[in-house]
């Protein structure tokens, strides 16, 4: 038996409990993993609370950095190999887990389980949204909702080590300040400057050609009226809620732009593609050009209070559950 977080019904934090459950032999192409150090992530409240169903009851959780302890027939891991993972199934919110050996990378050297943990889901998604969905230029400038969040002080650190003028939107001064030491180079509070203006300001009226929107429901709107005409809107989450339904001539009216709505597990669904992405996130931690800053930790017990956290916007970078 391993411990592990459940979820029978949808709601709020109160839903998730710590049950005993049991954890068979791997099957063909699986490994058990036990994991050491796991991801929390924005997305995990969006299973919880139903607004991405999932079959009940269900464990919870995508990212987790851990052991192999036995492999299943065909699965090309050993035991003890360090791995990693934040696509290969749901339940990483557990002591330990079975899952598919094509869906884990290996840790690198000099990458510790914390560090795994809090930066491979995020860290991939930095990395598609800024070379794969909108390729980020040296000279361009862009513009990112919140900045101090997980994917937020990763975005800011690698935008910039491109070239690229990198803004950053948050709601507090403190974030602003974190935000200006990851990468950022302007960072406008949206809780008392107005957003659209400073963004005309900073690009002397033109707009930017892309904005980053993981808020969604606050923030879609404005971003739409940060782009230049024919400029990229990504709306990429749901923090404040799912925009609401898009009358496609707005995007006529507003300078024939163009809208996408990415999802990670899309941009990795080939093995390579997977492990492309994740060497290349790993080489730009142990280049030291993007630090990880976990900065909230907690025991798998404590989980509730942790999505409290996150949905409370009490967080800043990325956190992890300890089993
Ligand atoms: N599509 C994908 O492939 C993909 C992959 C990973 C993550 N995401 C999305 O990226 C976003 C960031 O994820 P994360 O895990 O790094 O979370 P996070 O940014 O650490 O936390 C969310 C942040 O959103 C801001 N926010 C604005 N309005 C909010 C509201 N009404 N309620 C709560 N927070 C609000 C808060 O920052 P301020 O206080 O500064 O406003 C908060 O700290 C999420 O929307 C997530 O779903 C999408």
């Amino acid at each position: 038996m391993v411990k592990a977080i459940r979820v029978h019904r949808t709601g709020g934090p109160e839903v998730m409990s710590l049950e005993d459950v049991s954890l068979e032999a791997p099957g063909p192409g699986m490994v058990s993993i036990a994991n050491r150090a796991i991801g929390l992530n924005y997305i995990d409240t969006y299973h919880r609370s139903g607004l991405y169903p999932l079959p009940l009851p269900t464990g919870i959780g995508m990212e987790a950095a851990g052991v192999v302890e036995a492999v299943g027939d065909g699965a090309d891991l050993e035991v003890g190999d360090r791995v990693a993972y934040c696509s290969a199934g749901f339940g990483a919110y557990s002591e330990a887990i079975n899952l598919p050996a094509s869906r884990l990378v290996k840790m690198p050297d000099g990458i510790d389980f914390e560090q795994a943990a809090a930066a491979l889901l995020k860290g991939q998604t930095v990395e598609y949204l800024l070379q794969r969905t909108y390729p980020l230029k040296p000279g361009e400038t862009c513009l990112f909702h919140a900045a101090a969040g997980g994917v937020g002080l990763i975005f800011g650190q690698w935008a910039r080590s491109i070239g690229a003028t990198v803004i950053g939107t948050v709601g507090s001064d403190e974030k602003a300040a974190l935000a200006l030491a990851h990468g950022y180079h302007h960072v406008i509070n949206y809780r008392s400057e107005n957003v659209v203006e400073r963004v005309r300001e900073i690009t002397a009226g033109a707009g930017v050609p892309v904005v980053y929107d993981g808020v969604g429901r606050d923030t879609f709107d404005m971003s739409l009226d940060c782009l230049q005409p024919r400029g990229l809107m990504v709306s990429f989450g749901n923090a404040s809620g799912a925009p609401e339904p898009l009358d496609l001539a707005v995007l006529a009216n507003k300078g024939s732009l163009f809208l996408t709505r990415p999802t990670l597990l899309t941009y990795t669904a080939g093995t390579d593609e997977l492990r492309q992405s994740s060497r290349d996130l790993f080489s730009r931690v142990l280049s030291g050009d993007i630090r990880i800053e976990v900065n909230q930790r907690y025991g798998l017990a404590d989980v509730q209070q942790a999505h409290r956290d996150l949905e409370g916007r009490a967080t800043t970078g990325s956190s992890v559950l300890l089993p």
